[in-house]
């Protein structure tokens, strides 16, 4: 197949190997099977691998492209399976699944591996392999996830699936993204998709696929509402699950059985994390020195601008390694969000010919973020940014890590935006509370909610989501807290409205 279409068609066919070891995993679980279904087939291996191991089981496939169809009719027959084998050309977007479901007698395996591509992939090759809208009567919200919004194409068609399969008794086995695995089993838990049991076995995708994702084999069972938690194994064969993921109220967590235990330890932050600067334009905004005094852009020119814009900065990796003695300096145009930066022309003449120099490379900034902006606009930025003592987090790391950090020659050390903080006026406060987010009692809550293989683990709602309280009594740090609170301004409180929505991990939208 043309990379184009492979890419429009999620085309990465299972190695036989690997469709055999998922078929020997099903009948270690004892999977009955009298009718196999692959709704999309490919090439056959998983109807080859589970022709062998379901020697009575009806074997059905269907796939859009006609020449996978003979290919799988041929395999079937070489596998001497081709009297129970029923394959044909099918989009899976344009079929009734209530209907085909309805006309599969017995216990029904559903087992494959769907096209990994997302919407906005195929959209943006004006491809045309995409799900129509339809009615998804009793699936709240299915619209709006498969309006605008990115997503991948096997989650919806899991979602698809598992609607066509309400009320009935089948197995799921399908081979997907980790990430897709687990939106799948949200949606269902929260949306009466009756999953009756729901494993997850990661595979290695990089190895089977040549693909750097996180990817599984999802195990279900469908037919009635079981308990909205799915254990996670490492591997195909492990023994032990490594984890027990679940729906903790709406959200999903890493591990639920920690969770429970340290649910008290949830509420309401009583400051104000922060993210770090945002400016999209690090190759002019990031300077470092060279020979310990003149500072240099990441172009490689030497640099002359003004002190009082000019900050120390620290980034994620930084803080995910403890270095808080910052190497690098950034840019700083405006000092909240909006001002007007074209006072630098004056008050700040060499920062504003050397942001000037490079206008054109601030204009090309992608994001629609700093459309009709003031020149130079920041973003993540504001009176927080400048108070002189910090405790922060990186965003990105799995292990979360948080500094205290102090200003440096007298100046406020400031994140870039894979960074949270909070801001203080005080360093024993400060200190007090980087101790209690580092207490074990808050990473084990925090690593209960967090799920390693998201892009950013850390996010500002579930920083703001930590009890402060009730982890410094945990930590024993309550009177510490209390006494270092009362020493005066309380620079990073604010009144907290409505609390947002706790989302571990957020459906597609
Ligand atoms: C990831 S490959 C997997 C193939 C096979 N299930 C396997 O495990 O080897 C995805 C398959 O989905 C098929 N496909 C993509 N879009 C489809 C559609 N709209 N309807 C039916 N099949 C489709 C592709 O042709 C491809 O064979």
């Amino acid at each position: 197949m043309k990379t184009n279409a492979k890419i429009e068609f999620g085309d990465f066919q299972t190695p036989l190997a690997l469709a055999k070891e998922v078929c020997s995993l099903l009948v270690q679980q004892r999977v009955n099977a009298n009718a196999v279904l692959e709704p999309t087939c490919g090439v056959g291996t998983f109807l080859v691998a589970a022709a062998e191991v379901f020697p009575k089981a009806r074997l059905l496939g269907c796939d859009i492209n006609s020449e996978y169809v003979m290919q799988t009719t041929a395999a079937l027959a070489a596998a001497g399976a081709a009297k129970r084998a029923s394959v044909g050309k099918q989009d899976f977007f344009a079929h009734d699944w209530e209907a085909g479901l309805a006309d599969i007698r017995g216990s029904l395996l559903v087992l494959g591996n769907l096209p990994w591509v997302t919407n906005a992939t195929v959209s943006g090759m004006n491809g045309s392999n995409l799900p129509t809208k339809e009615n998804f009567q009793g699936f709240r919200g299915i619209e709006a996830r498969t309006g605008k919004s990115n997503f991948d194409i096997s989650e919806w068609m899991l979602i698809r699936l598992v609607k066509a399969l309400r009320g009935r008794s089948a197995t799921i086995a399908m081979l997907c993204k980790t990430g897709t695995a687990r939106k799948l089993l949200r949606f269902a838990w929260q949306n009466d998709g009756r999953i009756a049991s729901a494993s997850l076995y990661r595979i290695d995708a990089k190895k089977h696929f040549g693909a750097s994702v996180d990817a599984c084999l999802l195990f279900a069972t469908t037919g009635e509402a079981g308990p909205a938690e799915a254990k996670v194994f490492d591997g195909l064969f492990a023994k032990r699950a490594s984890t027990t993921l679940g729906l903790a109220g709406q959200d999903l967590v890493h591990d639920i059985r920690t969770y429970r235990r340290l649910k008290h330890l949830e509420g309401l932050c009583p400051y104000q994390w922060r993210s770090g600067v945002k400016h999209d334009c690090a190759s002019i905004m990031e300077l470092r020195r060279t020979d310990g005094k003149a500072l240099q852009n990441k172009l490689g020119e030497h640099v002359r601008i003004e002190p009082d814009h000019l900050f120390p900065l620290l980034k994620c990796s930084d803080l995910a390694n403890g270095r808080i003695e910052p190497e690098r300096f950034v840019v700083v145009p405006q000092r909240r969000v909006g001002e007007n930066t074209s006072v630098i022309a004056k008050t700040a003449p060499r920062t504003w010919r050397y942001l000037d120099s490079h206008r054109k490379l601030f204009e090309g900034r992608k994001s629609s973020i700093y459309s009709s902006r003031v020149p130079f606009a920041l973003f993540g930025i504001g009176d927080y940014s400048f108070a002189p003592w910090k405790v922060a987090v990186s965003g990105l790391h799995r292990t979360p890590r948080f500094a205290l950090v102090g200003p440096v020659d007298e100046k406020p050390v400031l994140f870039d935006d894979t960074c949270y903080f909070l801001p203080f006026e005080d360093k024993q406060e400060a200190r007090v509370v980087a101790e209690i987010l580092n207490s074990r009692e808050c990473r084990d809550f925090l690593a209960s909610l967090t799920f390693t293989d998201s892009k950013r683990p850390i996010t500002v709602q579930l920083l703001q989501r930590l009890n402060i309280r009730a982890l410094a009594e945990d930590a024993g740090l309550a009177d510490e807290w209390a006494a270092s609170r009362n020493r005066g301004v309380h620079h990073s409180e604010e009144p907290i409205s409505m609390q947002a929505e706790f989302v571990m991990e957020r459906p597609t939208k």
